[in-house]
């Protein structure tokens, strides 16, 4: 094949990256949807004085949670992914404490992933989603931090890790 036609095939690499950068970002839309859920659910069933400041302020995360998703379903359906509809199983418990300690549990898994998928929305060059990513990573650390703060611990370390 000349050189010239040989160009205009899609290159089978990028067309695999492209497949598995689709695939994560739907694992991470679940995650959000279990964000959503998540946040719903406790800020409505933390009760107690203590507890009152941090109720409030995980209302204002599931409404962000839900800018993220509507920013990931978005960049699916560009990449010509079929959104998914299942959120990641939401866990319950009647304590505060674990509410809490199952949110920042799950925000420190998202946190790792987008800063996973940040990298690999490089590596197939589509920087206006890495760029978008980088802003929802800003928002999901103060959502960890907030977490920690309320349940009175350090904030998770991701960085050690390299992701
Ligand atoms: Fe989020
Ligand atoms: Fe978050």
């Amino acid at each position: 094949m000349p050189e010239k036609e040989k160009s205009k095939k899609a290159d089978p690499q990028q067309q695999s990256a492209v497949k598995k950068l689709i695939a994560d970002l739907n694992e991470d839309l679940a995650r959000e949807y279990q964000a959503i859920i998540g946040y719903t659910v406790y800020s409505n069933v933390l009760k107690g004085a203590k507890w009152m400041n941090i109720a409030a302020e995980l209302k204002l995360h599931a409404a962000q949670e839900l800018e993220h998703a509507m920013i990931l379903a978005d960049q699916i359906d560009y990449l010509g992914g079929m959104p998914t509809a299942t959120p990641k199983l939401v866990k319950l418990s009647e304590k505060p404490e674990d509410m809490l300690q199952f949110d920042l549990d799950n925000e420190t898994v998202t946190i790792k992933n987008y800063r996973l998928r940040v990298k690999q929305a490089e590596a197939v060059a589509h920087y206006g989603l890495a760029e978008q990513l980088r802003t929802i990573i800003t928002q999901e650390q103060n959502h960890q931090h907030d977490l920690a703060t309320a349940l009175g611990i350090d904030v998770p370390d991701v960085f050690s890790e390299g992701a």
